[in-house]
C-alpha cells in the first residue's frame, strides 16, 4: 500500500515542479531583460531595498570604473541629493540605463570601447574627463555621440571640480601651521620647455625654492602634509593653461596644507570665481619673476602682511580630499535638470 501511494505523490510533485518551471521559463522569456537584470541587481546591490523594476528611478551606468579604481556606489552624501537615482556598473543593465558615464581615459580612443548594443533613444552618454584639453587629444571618435559633459569646467553639465570652498557654520580662528621654510614646489612631469618650468628657472634666480618630485627631492604621500605645510608659499603651477583648469596643486598642496598659493594657470579673474582674491598670489600680478621674488621676500619679513592671506579662512574652508564617488554622486542632480535633448557634435570644438 505504502509504496504505490508514495509513487503517485512523487509523480504529482514532479508534474507540479515541471509546470512551475515552465511558467517560470515563460515569465523569464517575456520579461527576460527585467528579470535577468534584477537577478544581477540582487547580487550586486549594496542596498537591497532598491528595485530595478521601479521605472521612475534614474539608472546611471558607469561604463568603466575610472582607471579601474573601485569605490562604493549608492552611498552618496545627503547634501548631493541622490534621491531617485541608482548607480551601477553592471553592463547588463545597459538597455535600461538612463545615463551611461564614459570616463575618457578608459574608452580613449576607439569606438570599440563604447557600448555596442542599440542605444535607447532617451539615454544620455556622459563624457567624464578631468584632464586638461592639452592632455586630451584625439576627441574626434566621440563626435555626435556624447550628450552631456562632466568635468572641472564650470560650464560642464555635471560640474566636477578638483576642489571648492564651503562656508563655515560659524567664524573660526584658523591656526597657521608653523612655518620655517619659504617656497616649495612638487612636480612630477618635468618638461623644460613648459611655461611653468621656464618661469621657475627665472624665479629661482632671486629666491630659493625647494623642489620635490621625480628627478628632485623625494616626497612620499605620507609625508606630504608634514613637509609642505612648513613652507610659507607653494607654487601651484598648472601643467597647462586653460579656463577653470585649477587642480589639486591649489586645492590640496596649497590650501589644504596651509600654504599661500602662488598660482600659474588661467587669469586671476578665473581664480577669483572660485577663491577669494586675497587668498592667493598670481604670477601675473607681477611683470617679472624678479618682482614676484622681491614680493615673496618682503612678505617673509612682514608677518602681518603674510597673515592677511589667511583671513578668508575664518569664513570658508576648502574641500579637496574626496574620492571618485563624490564626482559621480553629482550626476543624479545634474541629470534631473539636463536638457531633454542634446548632442555634442564636436567635443574638440568645446574642449580647448
Ligand atoms: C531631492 O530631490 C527631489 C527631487 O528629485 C526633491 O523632491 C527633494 O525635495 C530633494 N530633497 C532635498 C533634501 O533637497
Ligand atoms: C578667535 O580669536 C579671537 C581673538 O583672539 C577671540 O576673541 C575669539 O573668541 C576666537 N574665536 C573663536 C571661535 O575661537
Ligand atoms: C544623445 O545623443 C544621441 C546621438 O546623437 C541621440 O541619438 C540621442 O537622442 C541623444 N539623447 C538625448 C537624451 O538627448
Amino acid at each position: 500500500m505504502d509504496s504505490p501511494s508514495s509513487n503517485i505523490s512523487l509523480k504529482k510533485c514532479f508534474v507540479i515542479l515541471i509546470s512551475q518551471f515552465c511558467i517560470a521559463c515563460i515569465f523569464f522569456l517575456l520579461y527576460g531583460k527585467i528579470n535577468l537584470a534584477s537577478i544581477f541587481f540582487k547580487i550586486n546591490l549594496e542596498e537591497p531595498s532598491l528595485e530595478l523594476s521601479n521605472h521612475s528611478q534614474i539608472t546611471i551606468l558607469l561604463w568603466t570604473w575610472p582607471f579601474g579604481d573601485t569605490f562604493p556606489l549608492n552611498q552618496c552624501p545627503l547634501s548631493l541629493n541622490n534621491s531617485g537615482c541608482f548607480y551601477t556598473q553592471n553592463r547588463l543593465l545597459y538597455s535600461d540605463a538612463d545615463a551611461v558615464v564614459l570616463h575618457h581615459r578608459d574608452v580613449c580612443c576607439s569606438k570599440k570601447n563604447l557600448p555596442q548594443l542599440p542605444r535607447p533613444p532617451n539615454q544620455y552618454w556622459v563624457w567624464f574627463n578631468l584632464e586638461s584639453p592639452s592632455n586630451t587629444p584625439r576627441l574626434d571618435f566621440l563626435n555626435n555621440l556624447i550628450n552631456l559633459t562632466m568635468g572641472y569646467r564650470s560650464d560642464s553639465d555635471v560640474f566636477a571640480p578638483y576642489g571648492w570652498l564651503e562656508q563655515n557654520d560659524k567664524e573660526v580662528n584658523f591656526t597657521i601651521p608653523t612655518k620655517n621654510k619659504l617656497v616649495a614646489w612638487a612636480i612630477s612631469n618635468w618638461d623644460s620647455n613648459s611655461r611653468r618650468v621656464r618661469y621657475y628657472e627665472q624665479l629661482k634666480q632671486h629666491v630659493s625654492i625647494d623642489v620635490f618630485g621625480r628627478l628632485h627631492r623625494s616626497l612620499s604621500n605620507n609625508e606630504q602634509q608634514q613637509v609642505l605645510s612648513q613652507y610659507k608659499f607653494y607654487l601651484a603651477f598648472e601643467n597647462s593653461v586653460h579656463e577653470d583648469y585649477i587642480t589639486e596643486k591649489l586645492w590640496k598642496n596649497s590650501l589644504m596644507y596651509g600654504c599661500v598659493p602662488i598660482v600659474l594657470g588661467p587669469p586671476r579673474a578665473n581664480y577669483e570665481r572660485f577663491i577669494p582674491k586675497d587668498s592667493f598670489i598670481h604670477v601675473e600680478d607681477f611683470s617679472t619673476a624678479q618682482e614676484l621674488a622681491a614680493y615673496i621676500l618682503q612678505l617673509d619679513k612682514d608677518d602681518k602682511a603674510y597673515k592677511k592671506y589667511f583671513h578668508w579662512r575664518t569664513r570658508f574652508h576648502s574641500i579637496q580630499e574626496f574620492g571618485w564617488d563624490i564626482h559621480y554622486c553629482k550626476i543624479c542632480k545634474a541629470l534631473k535638470k539636463a536638457p531633454k535633448h542634446k548632442t555634442i557634435a564636436s567635443l574638440a570644438d568645446w574642449y580647448k
